[in-house]
């Protein structure tokens, strides 16, 4: 490792960083409805991503794309320069992408905890899920996954809810669990479908804060598909604008708010 480091350091010439995800030329349709039409964007390692765009412009799409749900029927999409495309959603998983969803996905039935702890399912070898052995390296598996769960609880502030049933939970805490059980797979790509979607200008609030706070902390990217537009202003290094599954303009949230062909996309259709 540090004589890595030395030779680079020799070398000079910082080497070019390839970005943490490039997605090229997506298309994908549903019978005659095209969901996608030639979108492409890259990502870059610990960037925040967002995806804006009216109603059904593809941005589920894209994130179903991305972790395999759907299959495209054109275009590439890779990460860490490893090909996506054609991976089940499983495969996807364990390369390091989790999401969350649209409309909340938690396990009513089951503690915040319990929760949290199967987002750690796909990094477990020992099944300690179903097995429930309690000795070796099993039990020494469940400490170091218990650990990482309690980092989580600590960072998005779960603590009071920690043995409460999700169903039971008040709406915004639960979309933090929900951002928890997808941090708990110890992603370098979350993605976010709409973590503010139905929430309150309080709940809002808060959720942007803990978003702001897992950046500082974990070293990830995100893609955050929001229609809140403040949120993404706020939060975002980068826009991808699309409509109608074509992509209108990629740049900074100052210069994707003053592009007119964005304007004209939102005003012209939604108004
Ligand atoms: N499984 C599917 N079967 C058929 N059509 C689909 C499917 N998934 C998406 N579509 C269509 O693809 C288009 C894009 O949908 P998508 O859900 O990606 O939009 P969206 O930008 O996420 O919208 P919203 O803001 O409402 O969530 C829509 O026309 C939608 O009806
Ligand atoms: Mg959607």
């Amino acid at each position: 490792m540090e004589r890595l480091t030395e030779r680079d350091e020799e070398d000079g010439a910082p080497q070019p960083v390839p970005p943490l995800l490039e997605v090229r030329d997506l298309t994908l349709r549903f019978g005659g409805v095209s969901a996608l039409r030639g979108v492409g964007f890259e990502v870059a390692r610990g960037e925040l991503f967002a995806v804006i765009g009216p109603n059904g412009a593809g941005k589920t799409s894209i994130l179903n794309c991305l972790n395999g749900v759907y299959r495209p029927q054109r275009g590439t999409i890779t990460l860490s320069g490893q090909r996506l495309t054609g991976r089940s959603p499983a495969a996807i998983a364990a390369m390091g992408v989790a999401r969350t969803f649209q409309n909340l996905g938690l396990f009513e039935q089951l503690t915040v905890i319990e929760n949290l702890m199967l987002g750690r399912h796909h990094l477990m070898r020992t099944g300690m899920l179903s097995g429930m052995v309690w000795w070796g390296r099993a039990k020494r598996e469940e400490v170091e996954h218990r650990a990482a769960v309690e980092e989580i609880i600590e960072l998005l502030e779960l603590e009071p809810h920690r043995h409460t049933l999700a169903g039971l939970l008040p709406y915004g805490v639960a979309k933090r669990v929900e951002l928890g059980r997808a941090l708990a797979m110890a992603p370098t790509l979350l993605l976010l479908d709409e973590p503010v979607a139905g929430m309150n200008v309080e709940e809002t609030e808060d959720m942007a804060r803990y978003l702001v706070e897992v950046r500082r902390e974990l070293d990830l990217a995100m893609i955050l598909v929001e229609h809140d537009m403040r949120l993404v202003m706020d939060l975002a290094d980068r826009v991808l604008a699309l409509d109608f599954g074509v992509p209108v303009a990629t740049g900074t949230p100052a210069r994707i708010q003053r592009d007119p062909r964005v304007v004209e996309a939102y005003l012209g259709g939604a108004v």
